[in-house]
Formats: structure tokens, sequence, C-alpha cells
């Protein structure tokens, strides 16, 4: 199914000059870049964004961690765009990830883990919007 899905390059892995190989890995598995910003979330947005993790014991440090530095979201389109990304990325955690996924290739630690994407085509449809109107968007 004609799938979008939200894609963010982290801190660690825009300060690693990651961007270009990560958007690379997308293309190369049929995924296409619909939309493409780069910003530094403060720790308010970040908060926003991921607080379906309110409560979770790692919240804190997530939100500081995303706030860092510049993070650059991407929606991408495709079939079964959710989890082809998610095969693409990994594990959340790199040690668990397969070898040959970007958080096995290019992440550190569960934390600085290069790369978030959404987990479903519901929650897609929530995250999509928090960084792209509708008009940013291309067909
Ligand atoms: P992400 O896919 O962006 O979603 C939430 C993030 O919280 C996750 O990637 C990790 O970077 C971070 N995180 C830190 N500790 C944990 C944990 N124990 N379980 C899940 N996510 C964690």
């Amino acid at each position: 199914m004609l799938e979008r899905t939200l894609s963010i390059i982290k801190p660690d892995a825009v300060s690693k000059k990651l961007i270009g190989s990560i958007v690379s890995r997308f293309e190369t598995a049929g995924l296409k870049v619909v939309g493409i910003k780069m910003q530094t979330l403060s720790k308010e947005e970040a908060g926003q964004f991921y607080s379906v993790h309110r409560e979770q014991p790692f919240f804190e440090n997530l939100i500081s961690f995303m706030s860092s530095g510049p993070t650059v979201a991407i929606t991408l389109e495709g079939e079964d765009a959710v989890a082809k990304n998610r095969a693409l990325m990994g594990a959340t955690d790199p040690q668990k990830a397969d070898q040959g996924t970007i958080r096995a290739d290019f992440a550190e630690s569960i934390d600085a883990n290069a790369v978030h994407g959404s987990d479903s085509p519901e929650n897609a449809a929530i995250e999509i919007p928090f960084f792209f109107r509708s008009l940013d968007l291309c067909f």
C-alpha cells in the first residue's frame, strides 16, 4: 500500500555529516523524499513531539539530546513506507540492530541512535504534520 512515514535524522548523525548517506539509503530502497526540513528543536518542541514517552525514565535524556543540535525531518513516500523505513533503520538499540541497517552502521547508543521513524501509519499521520504543512509536501 502507498504510504507516507516520518523520518528524523537525529543530532548525532547530522553532526557526523551522515545526512547524504542516510537519505541515499532511503532512495536506494525505493522510498521517495516528498518533504525535507532542517531545524534545531527547542526542548519544548522535542517534548511535544515525544509526548507519548513523557512518563518514561529516558524522557529527559531524550528531549535534551533531540534539542542538542540540528535535526532533519523527512517525509518519505512509497509502498509500505512505514515498515520499509523501520527495516532500514534496524532496532532502537544499535547493539541489537541487524547488520547493514542505519543504526547498526551509524549509531552509538540507544539515545544517540541516528534516526527516528514512525512506528505505524496512524502515528505517521500524527508525526508528519508536526513538521510539515500539506502544502510543504510534494507529489
Ligand atoms: P526513537 O525511535 O526516536 O523513539 C524514542 C527514543 O527514545 C528512541 O528512539 C531512543 O532513542 C530513546 N530511548 C532511550 N532509551 C530508550 C528505551 N529504553 N526504550 C526505547 N527508547 C529509548
